[in-house]
């Protein structure tokens, strides 16, 4: 069984569009609320809730995160930047889990893996103090060995596989086969080095035929399909839809 895990920063996208001086403080008419989402997407059989609280606030604000702390469930997991403020206020909220993902403003997604070598110290530093506290930390990173090799050296108990360029190169059967192939044995890697394999980005309820196929699988994080599915189904057939899809 392939867990799901549900970002709905998208549902606070929706909100910002209309509401970007109150949500961090309304509560009443100000919507739509993801904390009231988050609360649904679990009685549709989600297995967790993942938020990215970005440095610039464009769609979740901190106020959801702590009311998602105190509402759910399951299990919340924060993306994060790896910063010392973020991994102050992680320490504080206490997730079940944190995942490191690179961040710049000018991106509209987030669109590559983190560098974990490139900032070593800091991303050990955060796993270090993560581990501490009880707190697993996943690294977002491309299906690269040597950045599977140094998360597996630092101690990161999880990683999660960026899927994005497989979900972009789906429609051209080559490069669909080349970045299967490279998510395929950077799992078989991670797995080996006693890393859990999580995955996610772009995963859609077309391309999960082809991504639920991957070995090592523990769970999947998708945001965007499920809340655009969900304007035309409502989210818990959207949520159900994708369960069935990712398991069969
Ligand atoms: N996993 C990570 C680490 C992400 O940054 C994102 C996007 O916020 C997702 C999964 C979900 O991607 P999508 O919205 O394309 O399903």
């Amino acid at each position: 069984m392939i867990l799901l895990g549900v970002n709905i920063d998208h549902c606070a996208t929706v909100r910002q569009a209309r509401y970007r001086q109150a949500a961090a403080t309304a509560g009443g008419a100000v919507e739509p609320d993801p904390v009231a989402l988050a609360v649904m997407v679990e009685r549709a059989g989600a297995d967790g809730i993942t938020v990215h609280l970005r440095e610039d606030h464009r769609h979740i604000q901190e106020r959801d995160v702590w009311r998602l702390r105190e509402t759910i469930a399951t299990r919340l997991n924060l993306e994060m930047a790896c910063t010392p403020a973020m991994t102050e206020f992680a320490l504080r909220l206490r997730p079940e889990s944190v995942c490191l993902v690179p961040e710049s403003r000018e991106e509209v997604t987030t669109e590559g893996g983190l560098d974990v070598a490139g900032g070593r110290d800091r991303v050990a530093a955060c796993i270090d103090a993560m581990n501490a506290a009880g707190i697993s930390t996943s690294l977002f990173i491309d299906p690269d060995p040597v950045q599977i090799e140094l998360a597996a050296k630092l101690r990161a108990p999880w990683v999660e596989l960026h899927t994005g360029a497989y979900a972009n190169a789906y429609f051209d059967a080559p490069a669909r086969a080349a970045e299967y192939g490279r998510l395929a044995a950077g799992a078989a890697l991670a797995h080996d080095r006693g890393l859990v394999v999580n995955a996610g980005h772009g995963v859609n309820y077309v391309n999960i035929a082809g991504v639920r196929a991957l070995p090592h699988l523990h769970e999947l994080n998708i945001g965007h399909s499920i809340i655009s599915r969900a304007l035309f189904t409502g989210i818990d057939e959207a949520v159900r839809e994708m369960k069935r899809r990712m398991n069969g």
